[in-house]
């Protein structure tokens, strides 16, 4: 069972360790992996700023390296506003197959936007388009 409440924290409390002097703009991701594990990533920004790396990537870096392969859920969690994940990310994301995607506003935890990946990208270049 996905504990939302759990997962959008983590992904609050992980966008305390944002790097973006660029922007100011502090992003956290959590994923909720097959095992139940969480695992979370925030934005890293770069003086040439293409190069930054958004939290939602950052967190699939990370739990791909820690050995996850399939994400029940992710959440996102931003500024006052719900954000859903950049075009780049969404790719990114759905090579891991559907997920549910949460996107909270920061004040306001308890009442994400709830999306499935598929519905953020339909008519996706997958695993399977690309056999
Ligand atoms: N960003 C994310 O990390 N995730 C999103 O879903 C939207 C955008 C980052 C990229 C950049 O560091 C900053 O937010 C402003 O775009």
């Amino acid at each position: 069972m996905i504990d939302m409440a759990a997962l959008i924290d983590a992904a609050f409390e992980v966008k305390k360790r944002s790097y973006s002097p660029y922007s100011q703009f502090a992003v956290g991701a959590a994923l909720w992996c097959e095992d139940g594990s969480i695992v979370v990533g925030c934005n890293v920004e770069n003086a040439s700023y293409p190069v930054s790396l958004c939290a939602e990537r950052a967190a699939v870096a990370a739990a791909v390296a820690l050995g996850h392969r399939k994400f029940l859920a992710l959440a996102v969690v931003a500024g006052q506003h719900p954000v859903t994940p950049c075009g780049a990310c969404r790719q990114v994301l759905r090579e891991f197959g559907e997920m549910t995607v949460f996107c909270a506003a920061a004040d306001d935890l308890q009442h994400p936007e709830v999306y499935e990946l598929s519905a953020l990208l339909p008519h996706s270049f997958d695993l399977e388009a690309s056999r």
